[in-house]
């Protein structure tokens, strides 16, 4: 018989009880159980102070790249991912962009909206009116519910309204503009939504529905350029591939949406390291990347007069150095601390940087010797690994099978016999 989930009270249990609980559900082994509830540098308690129904904690491996030069200052990126290859790609691409000068960016100032929807108004061109007439009651109230945001040189400073048309009618979308200075701000913002929208009410006459940020933050973008030398890429024929790649991926939905995956990998990886929203930038950077009505690449590279390889890539970068995971996860505070940097706004330029790294070394793969070679060798070690080799024998295995090309558990076992006589 299946057994039931529908189990009451589990939020009240402790994390043993649950696991207990989860255990018979599964039918677990004690051994799985320890292993869930190992949680290593994340205690169990802090664990189970940051989410709901915790019963242990998920580990990643955490690399690091090396050889960032952004805007002249060495940078070491934190980066916390599942997927060989991205971390190495990264320093290689780094090394490569570093010869040209390394990496230069710009930021907007850290603004996000806050959403505020209204339904049922009689005269929707009106009610826009009235709100733009309340603006400073509207912007004073937003303001009193973050003394210490404001104190510090952030808070709302502007709104703005929209009449959309939908499909159960014309709504007016208020938006609050709220400088979150050092905080990723959906906290700030969706208080600030939330205490503003009985005045928004009063004002238009109509229903609040929504109050809640955007994560398309395109009041709060970052930037990072890059020239490097041709010879640094691999020569002419490559910098003409890489160049083709990005006409592709700007004519292509399909292919957007790979290159642009290739730029997360890196982006994702330094966001998660950090303890910061990932959801919300992925989120943010692909609804930016179709904002011109197709989806396309968030990236662009060009050559330049004497025939090396600009980038440039550009996106929302809603991150925080305050608040939530990025203050109480340990292995968070740590990644903090080995980047570096003291501003939000420094932080979303190392991160577009380290996009456009890993969105390099991509393209100069898929144009050059293409990318199994690379990604086939940490998988080769696994799979020797997996056969039974170890150390230096596990290494000889999966260099074998790399170069022949067949990573697969039956010839790795075939190797490990041969290389062992
Ligand atoms: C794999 O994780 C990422 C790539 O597919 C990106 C790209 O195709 O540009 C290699």
């Amino acid at each position: 018989m299946n057994k039931s989930s529908q189990i009451s009270g589990f939020y009240k249990l402790n994390p043993k009880e649950r696991v207990a609980l989860v255990k018979d559900f599964a039918g677990l082994s004690e051994e799985e159980c320890d292993l869930l509830q190992n949680t290593g540098s994340l205690s169990l308690e802090a664990a189970n102070r940051m989410i709901e129904n915790v019963v242990g904690a998920f580990s990643l491996p955490l690399g690091v790249a090396v050889n960032f030069l952004i805007n002249n200052r060495d940078y070491i990126i934190p980066m916390a991912i599942e997927e060989p290859s991205v971390v190495a790609a990264a320093s290689y691409a780094a090394k490569m962009v570093r010869e040209g000068g390394g990496f230069h960016t710009s930021s907007t100032p850290p603004i996000m909206i806050g959403q505020i929807q209204v339904v049922d108004i009689a005269d929707p061109d009106r009610a826009k009116k009235r709100v733009f007439q309340a603006k400073q009651e509207i912007l004073k109230k937003a303001n009193a519910q973050d003394p210490v945001l404001v104190s510090y040189g952030g808070g709302a400073k502007d709104l703005d309204a929209r009449v959309i048309n939908t499909t159960t009618g014309p709504m007016l979308i208020t938006e609050l503009h709220v400088d979150c200075r050092d905080a990723m701000g959906a906290n700030a913002v969706n208080t600030m939504a939330e205490a503003v929208a009985p005045i928004v009410e009063r004002v238009t006459g109509g229903h609040v529905y929504l109050r809640i940020i955007s994560n398309l933050a395109t009041k709060r973008l970052a930037k990072a350029w890059c020239t490097v030398p041709k010879e640094n890429v691999g020569g002419e024929e490559v910098v003409n591939g890489i160049v083709n790649a990005t006409a592709f991926a700007a004519a292509d939905p399909y292919r957007a949406a790979t290159h642009n995956k290739g730029a997360m990998n890196g982006i994702i990886a330094l966001i998660l390291a950090t303890g910061n929203d990932h959801r919300a930038i992925e989120a943010g950077a692909h609804a930016y990347a179709a904002m011109r009505g197709q989806y396309t690449s968030l990236s662009t590279w060009e050559k330049t007069e004497n025939g090396d390889l600009k980038g440039t890539i550009e996106l929302p970068m809603a991150v925080g150095l305050i608040g939530g995971a990025v203050r109480t996860h340990p292995i968070a505070k740590i990644a903090l601390k080995i980047l570096g940097v003291k501003t939000a706004n420094e932080f979303a330029e190392v991160i577009a940087a380290v996009g456009l790294a890993q969105n390099l070394a991509a393209l100069r793969a898929l144009a050059h010797e293409g990318i199994q070679r690379g990604h086939m060798s940490l998988h080769a070690r696994n799979i020797a690994i997996a056969a039974g080799a170890q150390g230096k024998l596990a290494d000889l295995v999966a260099e074998r099978m790399v170069r022949e090309r067949k990573i697969r558990i039956d010839r790795a076992k075939e190797l490990i016999k041969e290389l062992s006589s």
